[in-house]
Formats: C-alpha cells, structure tokens, sequence
C-alpha cells in the first residue's frame, strides 16, 4: 500500500514519545506538559446548561461559529486587543492550531513558502509541511527575540506569510511592540500575510505587554490573528479557538473549516460564552499560583548558571534553557527521565540542533511538583554536565 511521501516527511510530534518515556518510568515529574493546571470557570457549565436547554443544539449549526460566541468574542477583541472588526472576520475554530491550518490552505498552494521563527512551534512545521509548502526559519536573537531585517531578507516571491507568536512557545519570549508592527509592515510591503498566534496573550509576567498586531491601523487586510481558550480558560480539551481574517479569507476559509469540521462543536462553543462571561479575570486570578511557580523554576536554574543560560522569559509558561553540553537534546531528555525522573521536551524539536536546548514548562504544576521537578533537574544536569 502507498503511504504519502509528503506525511513521511512530517516530523512525528515528540508529546506522546515523551509521554511514552514518563509512563515507562513510573513517579517521573513532567515539566514538559503545555497546559495550564486550572479548568473552566462554573459560567462554562452553565454555559452547557444553555446548550442542553435547547433540542435545536444537536443539529449542525453555522460553519463559522454560533452567534452568540462571535458576539462575545468582536466585545473582547475591541476592549481587550484594540481591534475593531471592519473588513474583517471572526471563524470559531477547534482551537488555534486548527486556526493555523485554515489559514495555511486558505492562503497557500503547494511549493509555496512560510517564513516561521526559529525555534518554531513544532505544530506549525508540521502544518506547513502537511499543506506541502517549505518553511523557511528564520532565527531569533539571542533573548529569542524577533530579527526583523532577517525575516525581511528571507521573503523571495514565493513567501505567503510570516507567522509570528507572542507570548511564544517555546521560549516564553514576549515579542517588542515596535518589532512586531515592523514585521507586520515588512508583510504589508511585500504583499503577504502577517499570521498572529497569540494563544498565550494572558501569560506575562514582570511588566511585560501583549501587543496584537492585527491592531495596527491598516493592517486587516493582511493580519490573521489566531486566538485559543485552551490556555487563558482551561479549555485545552474543549477545542476552542478562533481566527480574525480580512474579509476577502472568508469564504475560502469556510470552505476548509465545512470540509473539516462543519461547525466548531456546539457544546463547547455554548461553554466558551459562559467563560468569556467570566472574562479575563478568571485567568488573572489564576496565575497569581503560576507566577510563583516560574520564581520558583528561575531561582532553582540560577543556582547552576553555570550549565544553563536562560535568555530572558516575560510569557507564555515556558523556559528554554540554553545547556552548556555537546550531549544531543533528546539524549539528555531520555536520561533525565530516565535516571532522574524528570521530563522535560528536547530542543532538536523545535527546530534548533546547533546547540543543546531543554524547554520546562510551568504552567501545569502545583509548588509541591515544581519544587521537586527541579530539584531533580539542577541534580542531573549537575551530575549529567560535570562528570
Ligand atoms: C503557540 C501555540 N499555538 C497554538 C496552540 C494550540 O492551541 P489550541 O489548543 O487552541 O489548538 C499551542 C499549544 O500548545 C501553542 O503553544
């Protein structure tokens, strides 16, 4: 039988393989996991109550989203992020990874190229080679931060977009406001699309802002701006997330998310209105306990400053350490689980193999496990490194 080259040729996602090395070593402490530790506020039951009230709510409903989510979200976007809807469009996805895709297919055809930041999100490398196109990396600076004469450098004629992340996973790197509208100037110049992944916009710490692109003036007719409950809500399961899209995206993103989805499930979208009811609040209430966690994670890695180098980390719930070894990432990942039982996500997965990267990831822990998780760390990495 013949098997897709193109599918061949897509990296396999690391989570299960990690998740396969934690079960095989029972007790191991993961700080690989990407989500937060929290789930739904209670407006989001009654937000299920809402949908089960109503027979008419097991029938398919609108491609785009139920109206009553697309109104919250237009309030939320204009008070929160300064974007006002003209011109534009708001799709309810299952999540901003579906997000991503919609807008690659939409806005791609096969050979075409991506520009993605390295290190890149390993679901976005997937998807651009899923939707047979090429990613171009461009790498970020030192702090992780955005080059942007370099992305500007790497656009040829057959660029469609430069994706951009912030707060970023992995690296929890909070992109500067004057970088991104310079990115986003770079795509509007060039006549490509400027993709915002901003699922983490609630996660920073320190003083740090969020800043949305898609609300710089004269930037809805190139800006895709890709949002997620799955954080800021505890809806990870919940397959919530939208996309805000020029006008002229609309139909063919729609014709995408009908062959795929038909409509966002119902239920969820139904407790998405509940939770946008609890508003960012509810998340701000939350990560009081995440904030202590990533004091906890920086104080334990200042301790061993000289194996590690942490560039500076203002969002997202992620760490990526810079480890002073010739060791492979995933080879030390194995072991560390292995001999210390504790798991963290090798950097060779994010696109980066030039030198030896760990990700930790915070947002999931209670200060017990986050305690322990790295004292196993700083113990192994010193036993590991010093040998
Ligand atoms: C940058 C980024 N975008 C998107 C996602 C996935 O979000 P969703 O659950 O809304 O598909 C993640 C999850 O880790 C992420 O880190």
């Amino acid at each position: 039988m013949y098997d897709s080259l193109r599918m061949q040729s897509v990296q396999s996602p690391i989570i299960p393989v990690v998740g396969e090395l934690i079960r095989s070593h029972p007790g191991t402490i993961s700080l690989g996991q990407g989500v937060a530790y929290y789930g739904p506020p209670p407006e989001a039951v009654e937000g299920i109550q809402r949908f089960l009230a109503d027979p008419e709510n097991h029938k398919y409903k609108l491609v785009q989203g139920i109206p009553e989510l697309l109104e919250a979200i237009e309030q939320k976007l204009e008070r929160e992020n300064g974007i006002a809807l003209a011109g534009r469009r708001i799709v309810v996805t299952a999540g901003a990874n579906m997000g991503f895709v919609n807008a690659l297919l939409a806005i791609t055809d096969p050979g075409d190229e991506i520009v993605l930041q390295l290190p890149y999100y390993f679901n976005h490398e997937m998807a651009v080679a899923i939707a047979d196109c090429r990613a171009v990396c461009v790498p970020t600076d030192d702090e992780y931060q955005l080059q942007p004469e370099a992305i500007a450098a790497a656009i040829t004629d057959r660029t469609r977009a430069v994706v951009t992340i912030s707060p970023n996973n992995p690296t929890g790197a909070v992109y500067r406001e004057s970088d991104l509208r310079q990115v986003n100037e770079i795509c509007r110049s060039n006549g490509i699309y400027h993709i915002s992944d901003e699922a983490y916009e609630y996660f920073t710490y320190d003083g740090a802002e969020h800043f949305s692109p898609g609300s710089i003036a004269g930037a809805g007719g190139h800006t895709i701006s890709l949002f997620s409950l799955s954080k800021a809500y505890g809806f990870a399961s919940w397959r919530i997330g939208w996309m805000v899209l020029p006008e002229h995206l609309y139909m063919p993103v729609r014709k995408i998310q009908d062959t795929i989805l038909i409509c966002p499930p119902v239920i969820s979208q139904w407790a998405a209105v509940g939770a946008m009811k609890a508003g960012r609040q509810y998340c701000r209430d939350k990560l009081k306990t995440t904030r202590d966690i990533r004091r906890i994670f920086l104080d334990a890695l200042d301790g061993i400053a000289d194996l590690v180098t942490v560039p500076r980390a203002e969002g997202a719930f992620y760490l990526l350490l810079r480890v002073h070894t010739n060791v492979e990432s995933m080879e030390l990942a194995r072991q560390l689980i292995g001999q210390y039982k504790v798991a963290v996500i090798p950097g060779m997965t994010f696109g980066i193999e030039d030198k030896c990267y760990l990700r930790v990831a915070y947002g999931a822990l209670q200060k017990d496990t986050a305690t322990e998780g790295m004292s196993r760390l700083v113990k192994g990495l010193k036993h590991m490194l010093t040998l």
